[in-house]
């Protein structure tokens, strides 16, 4: 039989309690939250457990809640209670009071030198963003979400999108700091006084990545993804793009959670300005009336992208619409070279030097290296079946299949990509 276990902490633990989150060598000390926050929590009815070993409190879990989402607070264990498995007994029995009180996502920040609660949190299947303590746990969409996501073709977006976007350093840490941690930590954010951001704008030239980091962000916060279509609105409601973008924005409302995406913004937010018919003004204004009360509830991000910044209405870009503007730039050599990896890694190859092919396809963009992939494999084929050739790709056969591929930029579509950065970016 177990000495140890599991129960609700009481306020006659509180002491006891203390005691152990004063014992820095108990598990150590979280960096969101410090002992006087703990005590108010426990004493505002948090959800807490302790564990104890005949009255003895060894171990402690609190949590704090806000809507359908709990922060774990602090884990901690005293040094002698190591490694029987309390410390996910404890997080086990936590989560089930969570879960009944219809959470959904759980994180938890700790500090670098927290062992224990690591330990706890990967053995209960918590999940770590590399680089970073901050653990988290999804649960499921929630059930009355689930017909209003159908409804607007929404989907969850598979686990480890993000991670396998190649290159792109800067735009994934921008990204990751500004919009991904405060919208996965909400609580420590409002402790803190920072707003987690509920609208961006990615603007770059065509095939960049734009759709895959606004997948990627909805991936890593575990959030359904809802992609809206401009060209496909319009066409589908007799009453115009207006309505159906206001018919749209109220089923989104209804969602516990959500990040919408609209390409091609420039098309309901283009310019508004003389000669643009007034039918397209309209949708303008339409779009800039739905801004502000998607912007009144938590938990939820609109993610609006463009090839041409400089089309977007100078109304739809000013502060207090949109948190951030940012720029996805032509992917670097980091980026080319796990995209060219991808197509490669799919064909029998003979020695190809993929360092010289990331070189000799600057300024492709990752459609372009898809074709020029696809021409290469093509080329290989056709060898062997005319000519009963070599199967395997080389060098050589890959430069062919970069030669016939047209490059989307050019030096000029840089030059002005820098020039909107300069002009538009709001980093
Ligand atoms: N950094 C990356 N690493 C690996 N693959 C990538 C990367 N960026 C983009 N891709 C791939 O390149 C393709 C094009 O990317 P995406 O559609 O996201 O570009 P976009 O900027 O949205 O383009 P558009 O402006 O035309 O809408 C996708 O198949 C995507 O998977
Ligand atoms: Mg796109």
């Amino acid at each position: 039989m177990t000495p140890w276990r599991i129960r609700d902490l009481h306020d006659d633990d509180l002491d006891a309690v203390i005691r152990l989150w004063d014992d820095l060598t108990a598990g150590g000390a979280s960096p969101a939250f410090g002992v006087s926050d703990l005590i108010a929590a426990v004493r505002s009815d948090a959800p807490a457990v302790v564990a104890v070993v005949g009255d003895e409190v060894v171990g402690a879990v609190v949590a704090s809640v806000s809507g359908t989402r709990a922060q774990l607070m602090r884990i901690t264990l005293a040094a002698g209670w190591r490694r029987q498995g309390i410390g996910s007994a404890m997080l086990i029995e936590l989560e089930r009071r969570l879960v009944s009180a219809g959470v959904h996502r759980i994180t938890c920040l700790l500090a670098a030198d927290n062992e224990v609660g690591a330990l706890a949190l990967e053995h209960c299947g918590y999940s770590v963003h590399p680089g970073m303590r901050l653990f988290e746990k999804l649960e499921p969409v929630g059930p009355e979400d689930v017909g209003v996501l159908a409804q607007l073709g929404g989907r969850m977006i598979r686990a480890g999108l993000w991670e396998q976007l190649g290159g792109m350093t800067k735009e994934k840490e921008l990204i990751e700091r500004r919009i991904i941690l405060p919208l996965a930590n909400p609580l420590t954010a409002g402790r803190l006084g920072l707003v987690p951001p509920q609208a961006v704008i990615l603007f770059g030239p065509p095939g960049t990545g734009k759709t895959t980091f606004a997948k990627g962000v909805a991936s890593r916060l575990g959030w359904p993804f809802v992609e809206l279509f401009p060209s496909r609105l319009g066409a589908d409601s007799p009453a115009g793009l207006a309505a159906a973008l206001r018919d749209a924005f109220g089923l989104i409302a209804e969602l516990d959670r959500v990040v919408v995406f609209i390409d091609e913004v420039e098309e309901i937010a283009g310019l508004r300005r003389p000669g643009v018919p007034a039918h397209s003004q309209g949708v303008t204004n339409e779009m800039l009336k739905l801004i502000p009360p998607f912007r009144e509830r938590d938990e939820r991000l609109l993610v609006c992208a463009t090839n041409s910044v400089r089309e977007l209405d100078s109304a739809f870009l000013r502060h207090g619409r949109f948190d951030y503007v940012i720029p996805v730039g032509p992917p670097d050599d980091e980026a080319r070279l796990a995209i060219w990896e991808r197509y490669l890694s799919s064909m029998p190859q003979a020695g190809v030097d993929v360092g010289y092919v990331v070189q000799e396809s600057r300024l492709f963009t990752p459609a372009d290296i898809e074709f020029a992939a696809r021409r290469t494999a093509q080329l290989v084929f056709e060898r062997v079946v005319f000519e009963q050739g070599g199967d395997a790709a080389t060098t050589e056969d890959v430069l062919s299949g970069i030669r016939q591929t047209r490059r989307t930029l050019t030096p000029e579509i840089v030059a002005q990509f820098e020039q909107d950065i300069a002009s538009y970016a709001r980093l």
